[in-house]
């Protein structure tokens, strides 16, 4: 799937602003991406753009997303609801664990979301389609099926909801902060879940994330997001060992060391820049320690080996 020079925006009454600016990534069968950056820098704007669900104010500017020779951007809705959503990409939304249903038990509610979403597939197949989907994220469905959200823990909850997006088998699942808010082993246990099904089932996954500690092992690449705009796309492994723009740097530096005796975070000073009033020049550049003169024009994006890096230093 390629994803090419995507810009989203929102417009409030009093303004407009660019919440992903020219995005371009491509993602491989079986490969993992993280996309990595603070609050409000676009990563779940990626998210509801790439499955068409951005809110009513919400409007992709530019930009194509092929996958096998369709743009997906440039289709009928009746047919991207039909053909894609879910089946092809689904979405397991940042704190979907608090949006189930509470007055139905998660056996109606993930029946439902077959019943609407997977018109092929007879009636009677329905059980075990839900059986196998809670099964292959490690959920006892006898435990469970009768079960009202309330009576669940944190982590089943999310379970659930990854679940849900994997009942039409989808060939990307996006997955926006999966584990925030649950503790350390049912985070450990979600991701793993994750980077089975990236192996197994051979699926696409995006996890976006603003904890860049808890994915080394799941994604292959990583986007760095930051006020909008990819700073940084590069091989996981190679982030980690030599990060190329400075705000990369601060990032894989306030990740706590477990294992050293400096166990300092370092966190980046400063906030981001407001997105409605962003001007031109590198919008990390009042927070950068290695700020010159050249920073106050817009830097292209320089490729350094597999590293694709917005940034003058690399001129
Ligand atoms: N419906 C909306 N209307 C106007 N602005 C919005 C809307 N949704 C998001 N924004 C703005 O767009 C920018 C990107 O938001 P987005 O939710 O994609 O960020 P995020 O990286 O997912 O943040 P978080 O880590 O907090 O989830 C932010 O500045 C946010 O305030
Ligand atoms: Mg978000």
């Amino acid at each position: 799937m390629l994803i090419q020079d995507l810009s989203i925006t929102y417009k409030t009454k009093t303004r407009t602003i660019v919440a992903v600016d020219r995005l371009s990534f491509t993602i491989n069968e079986a490969e993992g991406i993280g996309i990595i950056g603070e609050s409000g820098s676009g990563k779940s704007t990626i998210g509801y753009g790439i499955m068409r669900s951005l809110p009513e104010n919400g409007s992709v500017e530019s930009g194509s997303i092929l996958f096998e020779n369709q743009n997906l951007l440039g289709i009928p809705m009746r047919d991207f609801d039909s053909k894609y959503r879910w089946k092809e990409i689904a979405m397991v939304f940042q704190g979907s664990m608090n949006s189930l249903d509470p007055v139905f038990t998660i056996e109606n509610q993930m029946r439902e979301i077959l019943y609407t979403h997977r018109k092929d597939l007879p009636k009677d197949k329905h059980s075990e389609v839900v059986e196998n989907a809670l099964n292959s994220v490690g959920l006892d469905p006898s435990l469970v099926l009768k079960k009202y959200p309330h009576e669940l823990s944190g982590g089943m909850k999310q379970r659930i909801g990854i679940a849900n997006a994997l009942l039409a088998e989808p060939t990307l699942l996006i997955a926006d902060e999966p584990t925030t808010a649950l503790d350390v082993v049912t985070q450990s246990q979600i991701l793993q879940l994750l980077k089975k099904l990236k192996k197994e089932k051979k699926m696409r996954i995006i996890v976006i994330t603003h904890d860049l500690s808890l994915i080394p092992n799941l994604v292959d690449k990583l986007i760095i997001m930051y006020a909008g705009q990819a700073v940084e796309i590069a091989n996981a492994s190679y982030v980690f060992e030599k990060p190329l723009h400075p705000y990369t740097q601060a990032l894989i530096q306030s990740i706590p060391k477990l294992h050293s005796s400096d166990k300092n975070i370092r966190f980046i000073k400063g906030n981001p820049p407001d997105l409605s009033t962003v001007g031109k020049g590198c919008r990390f550049r009042d927070r950068c320690p290695k700020v010159f003169d050249k920073c106050v024009v817009d830097p292209p994006k320089f490729q350094v080996d597999k590293t694709m890096v917005r940034c003058w230093l690399y001129q």
